[in-house]
């Protein structure tokens, strides 16, 4: 994976999946390489979206793309195979979900998939010290998870610091992503906090004019990141 960072990760949860394709390609066309997949089961979250079929379905419209496939279900190692078949990049797994959570990490890893742990609104991000030397992604969900377009929850820029304190400090390498409620409003300050990774699924997928809100959302995220001065 080689990426120039910080990356927009549309999340095609709210894509118009009658056109998905199409819409894929839109964003394709505007520059983005890596997408966010969202899988609920109505138990662990409170919303069935897709399965593994739809990520392959991705993986068919976009081969070259990254695909970041983020699962909100309950027992993830029963279904970590199929995902990873599908053609799942990284797959990302809840820390509330996982009670052995350094044995998941391994499982996705021997899979062939770079591995990514998520931490709910409520837990701390502190709980994830133990397997940072382990992980390429932590993901913050800065929403309750479960449903697109919700409001962004503040206390999450202190997560995104303190992740990118400790990474500085035990000299570590692993991308820090933000989920839920990103849009024009705080990209830049999430890329001031320390955020790699950004999912935008209503800001991007709901836009008038996709490519248009696309160029706005990543120049908003470059600027901020001091790469432009
Ligand atoms: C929330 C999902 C998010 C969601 C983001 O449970 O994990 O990826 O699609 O949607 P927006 O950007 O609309 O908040
Ligand atoms: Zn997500």
């Amino acid at each position: 994976m080689n990426f120039d960072l910080p990356v927009l990760a549309p999340s095609i949860l709210a894509a118009n999946f009658s056109k998905l394709g199409e819409e894929l390609q839109t964003c394709s066309d505007a520059g983005i390489r890596w997408f966010h997949c969202d899988i609920m089961d109505g138990h662990f979250v409170p919303n069935i979206s897709y399965g593994p079929m739809i990520v392959e379905t991705v993986r068919e419209c976009q081969p070259e793309a990254f695909l970041d496939v983020h699962l909100m279900i309950e027992n993830p190692d029963q279904y970590l195979e199929d995902f990873a078949d599908a053609g799942a990049d990284l797959i990302s797994v809840h820390y509330e979900t996982c009670p052995h959570l350094h044995r998941t990490i391994q499982q996705i890893k021997k899979m062939g998939c770079m591995a990514g742990a998520v931490i709910n609104p409520a837990t701390s991000a502190e709980l994830l010290r133990p397997v940072l030397p382990d992980l390429d992604l932590t993901l913050i969900m800065s929403v309750n998870p479960g449903f697109g377009g919700q409001a962004f929850i503040e206390s999450s820029y202190r997560k995104v610091q303190q992740l990118a304190q400790i990474r500085q400090e035990e000299q570590l390498s692993f991308l820090i992503e933000v989920d839920g409620g990103v849009g024009i409003k705080n990209i830049g300050k999430l890329v001031q906090s320390g955020v790699d990774v950004l999912v935008a699924g209503s800001s991007v997928f709901k836009a008038d004019n996709i490519p248009a809100r696309i160029a706005e959302l990543q120049s908003k995220a470059l600027t901020s990141s001091n790469k432009l001065v």
